[in-house]
């Protein structure tokens, strides 16, 4: 099966042997059995061809952060953020996280596989054809087992393609307020074991920060982790740097994510261990906050930035990767080919998936989105509106606009 895209105007990708973004004008890309097997120009025949209408063609974007197993979403926080209430003086009343949970708990599995469906939907037409995706508003071993069963089964039958994470660390749960360390203990002696028991999870992440797990008890887990087979991501640092950022350094951590308070330490810590800092400046946006994470100081160390939306019912309800694109070149001061590489080839890296996805290279899984507009400098600068034509997920056409 061979398809070809003609009529290109412009193809627009990071390049992992120049090590720079490449856009490459007039030539067509070969699609054979859903990977890319030729870039160039006169390609021969094909059963199939996609006229691109004299416009741009990108990777397919890669999300390396989401939350989608939720129940209801949490309009009423925002509203009430709005009203001027910080997202921890919310939590501490009972909402955030932890109102989250009864939902997922009580949810009927194919109610709550539907909702995460079509957000997956949701994400494949703004362009996002892998994403890394979290359990974490169950918080009991059953409702955390059911959560990435979701994942698994949906990861099978959507053509998005889903990393799963085990995240029962994301906070403590209401009959575990009086003694959070029997929590961590359920976490390592029973939730754990039993996720690995699964077999579905590859990656394990927990919620360090002052009022969430401590240092010691994030190294805990993700020790206990790391015995289980779970590699280790941290949330680090969100909102008070709390010295996660080294935590993450000390457990070679494939990233750190978040970092808006993170510390000088933190980052010659992450500097020297290779850890990739995740920055999610949705958060910030969506949060009403200015404190956005110190981009231009973790490049200026050498420290490889990928983006991502976190996707989740309370702190960022955004899926789209061309805005987190825009916000990244506004308010984290990355250039565009910056910005553009780390939410396509440096997220890729941040779930261990650069060999196969992440940009347009001969022998790479065929991801490709198809652009109404010309080149790349377009994409942040259409900010909210995501003129997207079709997207391509391992060489079959999976959303069309028409
Ligand atoms: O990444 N920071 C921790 N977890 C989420 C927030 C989840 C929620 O508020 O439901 C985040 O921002
Ligand atoms: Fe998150």
């Amino acid at each position: 099966m061979r398809l070809k895209l003609v009529n290109i105007k412009e193809i627009a990708t990071y390049d992992p042997d120049s090590d720079s973004v490449s856009r490459v004008e007039k030539q067509e890309l070969l699609i054979t059995d859903g990977k890319i097997t030729a870039i160039g120009s006169n390609l021969g025949q094909a059963n199939t061809e996609i006229d691109c209408q004299n416009c741009l063609v990108t990777p397919g974007f890669v999300d390396p952060h989401t939350h989608p197993v939720f129940w209801q979403g949490r309009e009423i926080e925002f509203a009430r953020r709005i009203a001027g209430a910080t997202y921890q003086e919310i939590a501490a009343e009972g909402g955030g996280i932890r109102s989250s949970i009864a939902g997922v708990r009580k949810a009927d599995y194919q109610e709550l596989r539907q909702a995460v469906k079509n957000r997956l939907n949701r994400f494949l037409n703004l362009g996002t054809t892998t994403i890394e995706a979290k359990s974490g508003y169950g918080l009991s071993t059953e409702s955390e087992l059911k959560s990435l069963e979701i994942l698994a089964d949906l990861n099978e039958d959507h053509s998005i393609d889903i990393m799963p994470t085990f995240m029962g660390a994301h906070a403590f749960p209401a009959e575990y307020a009086d003694d959070p360390d029997q929590y961590v203990d359920l976490l390592c002696e029973e939730m754990i074991p039993a996720v690995a028991r699964q077999g579905i999870a590859r990656y394990c992440d927990v919620f360090c920060e002052n009022g969430y797990f401590s240092v010691a008890q994030s190294r805990r887990i993700l020790e206990a982790g790391s015995q289980a087979g779970l590699i280790p991501r941290l949330h680090a640092d969100e909102f008070e740097d709390s010295g996660a950022a080294e935590l993450a350094a000390e457990m070679k951590a494939v990233s750190a994510d978040h970092l808006m308070a993170v510390s000088g330490e933190g980052m010659n810590a992450m500097a020297k261990a290779g850890v990739i800092a995740t920055l999610l400046p949705g958060t910030t946006f969506f949060l009403g906050q200015h404190n956005y994470a110190p981009a231009r100081e973790l490049i200026d160390r050498g420290i490889t930035i990928a983006l991502a939306t976190d996707f989740n019912p309370g702190s960022c309800h955004i899926q789209s990767m061309p805005f987190i694109i825009s916000l990244a070149c506004l308010q984290l001061k990355m250039t565009i080919e910056e910005a553009f590489t780390a939410a396509t080839y440096n997220s890729a890296r941040a779930i261990g998936m650069e060999a196969k996805i992440g940009s347009l290279t001969v022998g790479k899984q065929a991801d490709v989105i198809i652009w109404g507009i010309k080149n790349l400098m377009e994409i942040p600068y259409n900010v909210t509106d995501i003129p997207i034509r079709n997207v391509i997920k391992s060489g079959q056409p999976v959303f069309r606009l028409d």
